[in-house]
């Protein structure tokens, strides 16, 4: 496809060739496990309609705006997260904050793997007819797996390896190409799932379980969650959208890429949601069951369907596909510190990085099994990266993020990326910046505080 022949100016770092290119690679990060299996997950244990809205709400007056300053600060910079911050504030210690995102992006693309390569069992098992049980047998099937030494592990390694071949091919190939057949595929089968589950017995008690807020039950936990999980969502606040802001062309409609992801992505969790608490509620499974909750109930969906391990086959091939565009995204950041800082070759950084998650991510994996009483603070190991990760360093980034570009960043830089130099008028410049210089700082470290109990 001719549109998306590589281009190479500035400073010879590779760019997406186009405006499709950039919308389709920042939604193949943002769209991933995140939406499927995270999102429907933390909404059930947090009771439903309450989070959602909060969500939803993180998502427009935090996530956007800070989507947005990574876009401006990463194509301003055009270079890794670290370097980003050292140009555009030489000589102070900002790009501190970039050492934050590389850990994140590292414990992230650990446990992560760990689901992928859960994606990637059920995968083989739909297409052998082993998920055909009967309904009342997934949860222990599902239990007897991931509590397994062998099993698990081996397909997190798997999955870690095919990330690496990928991401070795680089930026333009690797990415651009999956995002682009991706996000329409997945969508299609998505609205097709949603048909089969508002046919259940049960849907209405679903839908209003998802859409009827009661905020009585809302405490500090579930405003953390709601924003660790728009903050997760949307790949913001480790610098993951910065460098690929760093790899958009100059012609990119920064304000429209933004809205767009956030749009697709949540779009995609509504639907997952509406997938999901239908059957939770007709098959009676547990709305609170955690990480393991849709790795229960899509199965159950599956094989009460005409064609269903057709169906579940193209399901799971989608979601690895799309779990792959993401961790992709989380293994470039370090990546392009590796290669851009350290003068290490491409081969080598995507080697460094692969290999850490791998020991990393085996210990999330055996965290389900052998290594289930090993905990800090209560939470196994993989629990412990995913809430460290999401709710504390990526709202921890986006915090320093918008401050930087809030207050920071020279205005004229933020008008200038946002009008593509002049070429543009932006009508929403003046609520950005409000966003940034004051919503999304407050609010960012209102919750933190209130977290860890100080207000
Ligand atoms: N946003 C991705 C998802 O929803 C996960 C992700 C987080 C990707 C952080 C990159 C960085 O699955």
């Amino acid at each position: 496809m001719k549109q998306y022949k590589m281009t190479e100016k500035n400073n010879n770092r590779a760019h997406f060739a186009t405006r499709i290119g950039a919308v389709a690679t920042a939604a193949g990060s943002a769209v991933g496990l995140g939406n499927i299996w995270r999102f429907p997950y933390e909404t059930g244990t947090h009771g439903g309609g309450a989070f959602i809205f909060l969500y939803i709400m993180f998502i427009m007056l935090i996530g956007v705006p800070v989507l947005c300053a990574e876009f401006i600060m990463g194509r301003q910079a055009r270079a890794n997260e670290i370097d980003t911050f050292r140009k555009l504030a030489p000589g102070q210690k900002w790009y501190l904050a970039g050492y934050l995102g590389l850990a994140a992006s590292i414990m992230i693309l650990s446990f992560y793997s760990v689901v992928a390569g859960w994606t990637m069992e059920y995968f083989y098992m739909s297409v052998t007819g082993a998920l055909s049980v009967n309904a009342d047998r997934l949860h222990e099937m599902f239990g007897c797996f991931v509590s397994d030494f062998w099993r698990p592990l081996l397909w997190t390694l798997i999955f870690l390896g095919l990330n690496l071949l990928v991401i070795i091919r680089g930026v333009q190939k690797g990415i651009e190409r999956i995002s682009n057949i991706l996000m329409p595929m997945m969508l299609i089968l998505l609205i097709v799932f949603c048909i089969n589950s508002l046919l259940l017995p049960n849907a209405a008690e679903g839908l209003s379980f998802m859409f009827k807020p009661d905020f009585s039950k809302t405490d500090s936990s579930t405003l953390l969650s709601a924003m660790g999980q728009a903050f997760f969502s949307l790949s913001i606040g480790l610098g993951c959208m910065m460098t690929y802001g760093s790899y958009f062309s100059p012609t990119t409609r920064l304000g429209r890429c933004a809205a767009t992801t956030a749009l697709l992505d949540t779009a995609i969790a509504i639907l997952a949601g509406v997938i999901i608490f239908p059957a939770v509620f007709s098959y009676g499974i547990s709305p609170q069951a955690g990480p393991t909750l849709v790795f229960e109930t899509l199965p159950a969906i599956f094989i009460n369907m005409k064609g269903g391990y057709l169906w579940a086959s193209a399901f799971f091939a989608l979601l690895f596909l799309a779990s792959i565009t993401s961790t992709i995204s989380m293994s470039e950041i370090t990546i392009a510190y590796l290669t851009e800082k350290k003068n290490m070759s491409r081969k080598k950084a995507c080697c460094v990085v692969i290999g850490t998650a791998c020991v990393l991510a085996s210990l999330c994996s055996l965290s389900f099994g052998p290594l289930s009483s090993a905990t800090v603070c209560g939470l196994t190991v993989f629990n412990l990266f995913d809430y460290v990760a999401s709710n504390l360093l990526l709202p921890i980034g986006g915090l320093i993020i918008a401050i930087f570009a809030g207050w920071r960043l020279d205005r004229r830089i933020v008008e200038k990326q946002m009008s593509n130099d002049g070429l543009h008028s932006v009508k929403l410049l003046k609520p950005l910046r409000f966003c940034l210089r004051y919503i999304a700082p407050a609010g960012i470290l209102l919750i933190l505080l209130n977290s860890i109990g100080i207000i």
